[in-house]
């Protein structure tokens, strides 16, 4: 067998070079639009600023919207497609409850077309309005790399296979995460996001009042927490109301949402597993331990999700209204 080392050796550099080249990440570039419209990235920080002074949600609804954009056909614009008559478009799947700054992403195109027709792409100004909203939130800031195209389909059904379930265990996680080239540190590292934001009721509603025919309360969930989010979500209560994701520090996008964790304060089944599972608990609890780390990660992981099966080149097509196809 020996002998078959140097022609394996040599298929996995070819392997590696060519895997190289077809990277995603390769093509997208930061300061893209240096050139084309330089501007751009200051327009959008300008419109998530202008956001934020009338809501402090906005940082999470912005991230979310990239995550929830890149998981679904990759970071291509897709979620910010309206439905038509003939098509329920993935903004409108229930996967996509309570999804929100598509006002933002509008503002911000429109003063891009007025200075640069044609040029920036919807999915570029998501990928940014995220970046922004993570800085604004109090996490780290990073470059973004740049020259995704806006795609041409947006299925509701797509939304509801790709995105991760508010009940997925850490398997599961993994498996969804491993789809789109992440590692299960970044799956851990970005779960760090539900630091900010909110969610509505029935996402956990279960965890308190119907887990199991042995415990109707989850028991990996903090009594005292539990007490509270029953006054937040009563048994009876049909409005789905929310409640924010993080108890502690609601709005200050930090590791606190690792704390929470480990006193069983994970609002979230998908949030706590993190904690309950060995293989990803050592991880939780290193961003615990190291916040300076786990920003740095963050803003890294970012970058990464931002990069999943991209459109660039010739691909797509740069909207002129991000919500309707050209
Ligand atoms: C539950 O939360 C309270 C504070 O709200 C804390 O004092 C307690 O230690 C937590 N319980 C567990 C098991 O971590």
């Amino acid at each position: 067998m020996a002998n078959h080392f140097p022609l394996v050796t040599s298929f996995l550099l070819v392997f590696c070079l060519s895997s190289t080249a077809l990277a995603a990440p390769s093509y997208l570039k930061v300061g893209f639009y240096q050139k084309t419209c330089p501007s751009a990235e200051t327009i959008v920080r300008n419109a998530v600023k202008n956001a934020l002074a009338a809501d402090s949600g906005i940082p999470a609804a912005l991230i979310r919207l990239h995550f929830h954009d890149c998981f679904v056909r990759g970071c291509d614009g897709s979620v910010l497609l309206d439905s038509t008559p003939n098509n329920v478009a993935e903004k409108d799947s229930s996967s996509n409850l309570g999804i929100g700054g598509f006002d933002v992403i509008d503002a911000a195109k429109a003063k891009i077309e007025a200075q640069c027709p044609g040029v920036v792409s919807c999915a570029d100004i998501v990928a940014f309005a995220a970046r922004d909203g993570v800085q604004t939130a109090g996490g780290k800031y990073y470059s973004v790399p740049a020259g995704r195209r806006d795609g041409r389909v947006s299925l509701a059904a797509d939304a509801a296979n790709n995105l991760p379930g508010s009940f997925f265990n850490v398997v599961q996680l993994k498996e969804n995460f491993a789809r789109k080239g992440l590692s299960l540190e970044e799956m851990v590292t970005l779960s760090g996001a539900h630091s900010i934001g909110d969610s509505h009721c029935s996402a956990f509603k279960k965890r308190l009042y119907t887990f199991s025919s042995a415990n109707p309360q989850d028991p990996s969930l903090n009594s005292t927490y539990a007490n509270f989010l029953k006054t937040q979500c009563p048994a009876s209560d049909s409005t789905n109301p929310i409640v924010s994701l993080d108890p502690v520090t609601p709005t200050a996008l930090d590791n606190t949402y690792y704390k929470n964790l480990k006193v069983g304060k994970g609002l979230l089944a998908s949030d706590q597993v993190l904690w309950t599972t060995p293989a990803t608990r050592s991880m939780a609890k290193n961003n615990l331990n190291h916040p300076s780390d786990w920003a740095q990660k963050f803003a890294a992981a970012m970058v990464r999700m931002g990069s999943v099966e991209v459109l660039t080149g010739k691909q797509g097509e740069i909207r002129k209204n991000c919500r309707i196809m050209n």
